[in-house]
């Protein structure tokens, strides 16, 4: 199959073949996802299959607006205030799922089921056009940095889907935030991302917990963040440090005769560059949103790079800070030093 790349002037073409079950890719704010329509089981089935992603790993269904009571058994009234508060954007909401609505694969055996309406108006009109939601993980074969180009989606499935909506460059580049209403004890972040803790809790109050960003075990609702994830090739080093700490690892690499990448900021970089074969900058170091844009594209990039080890430069948790650490330590295969970062 070859993989076609619509835009706008041919988006009545990609919405014909959504309708019929084959796969398109999309962008949204966040990162592109890999569509098909919510309806149809064999074409999520296919979803599944071409990421190779685990049966028990559920998908989020994007909406084309608000009006989400038909999808779900009930809509809390937190629900009703973030959705006038976030959407579209990157906020997925888990509701009490309704029988019979989507295709069972969708929500892969649990009685919930995530919502999200993506703030991409192209993608919007593909929905309205395919005339029912889409379900979208991230674009990726399952494992492997989430896409934030047309190109990285081309490189993990091309000949394997129908086509990609080319929107460009992401602009937040990590994914959104997942956050469970259906909890008994209140609402939980159950990922990270780029709408915060300190922004939704004026709307709805204290959360009743969030997603650690280190020990994942301690998050076992959000099913697919368990997995190994976001990892490129080569072991990524974390480091958490000072420059010693820098020149020490770079130290060890070198006197085993190991080729080093090197993703950092611009003063890192400065520092360092000279002992990289390979390197990547993640922007100025008080910028957090360009880190966060560029995080994927550096990993994905550096995959394909000479080198053995890739050494990442750790950030501060605060605001988006926090949705970045949590991806980039789950790319890390080990940290420096070896405190346990909180
Ligand atoms: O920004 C995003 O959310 C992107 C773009 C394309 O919209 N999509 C995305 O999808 O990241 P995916 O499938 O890569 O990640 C979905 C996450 C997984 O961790 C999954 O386990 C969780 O949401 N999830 C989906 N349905 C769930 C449910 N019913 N209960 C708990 N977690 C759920
Ligand atoms: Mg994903």
């Amino acid at each position: 199959m070859e993989t076609k790349i619509y835009d706008a002037s041919t988006i009545d073409e990609a919405a014909e073949l959504l309708k019929v079950g084959e796969l398109i890719a999309f962008p949204t704010e966040t990162v592109y996802g890999l569509g098909a329509i919510a309806s149809n089981d064999e074409a999520v089935k296919n979803v599944y299959k071409v990421k190779g992603r685990p049966s028990d790993n559920p998908l989020i269904v994007h909406v084309s607006d608000r009006k989400i009571a038909q999808y779900v058994a009930f809509v809390p009234q937190q629900a009703e205030a973030l959705m006038e508060a976030f959407w579209p954007g990157p906020l997925t909401l888990i509701f009490p799922m309704k029988e019979g609505v989507f295709a069972p694969t969708v929500t892969a055996g649990h009685n919930t089921v995530a919502l999200r309406m993506p703030a991409q108006e192209q993608t919007l009109e593909l929905i309205r056009k395919t005339g029912f939601p889409l379900v979208g993980p991230s674009a990726n074969t399952s494992g492997k940095p989430s896409p934030t180009t047309a190109q990285h989606v081309l490189h993990d499935l091309s000949g394997k889907i129908a086509g990609i909506l080319d929107g460009g460059e992401t602009q937040i580049g990590l994914e959104s935030t997942v956050l469970d209403l259906t909890n008994a004890d209140g609402p939980v972040i159950l990922r990270p991302g780029a709408i915060t803790e300190v922004q939704l809790e004026p709307i709805i109050g204290k959360l009743a917990g969030s997603a650690q960003t280190t020990n994942e075990a301690e998050a076992p609702k959000a099913p697919g963040m368990k997995y190994q994830h976001y990892a490129p090739a080569q072991p990524v080093i974390l480091i958490d440090g000072t420059a010693a700490d820098w020149e020490g690892v770079i130290e060890e690499y070198r006197g085993k005769g190991k080729a080093i990448g090197i993703l950092a900021s611009e003063e890192q970089l400065a520092v360092h560059k000279a002992a990289a074969r390979a390197t990547y900058s993640l922007g100025l170091k008080d910028d957090v949103a360009a880190a966060s844009q560029r995080l994927y594209a550096g990993l994905r990039y550096l995959d394909e790079q000479p080198i053995d080890v890739i050494l990442a430069e750790a950030y501060d948790l605060s605001g988006l800070g926090k949705a970045f650490m949590n991806r980039l330590e789950k790319a890390a295969s080990s940290k420096y030093p070896k405190k346990q970062a909180k």
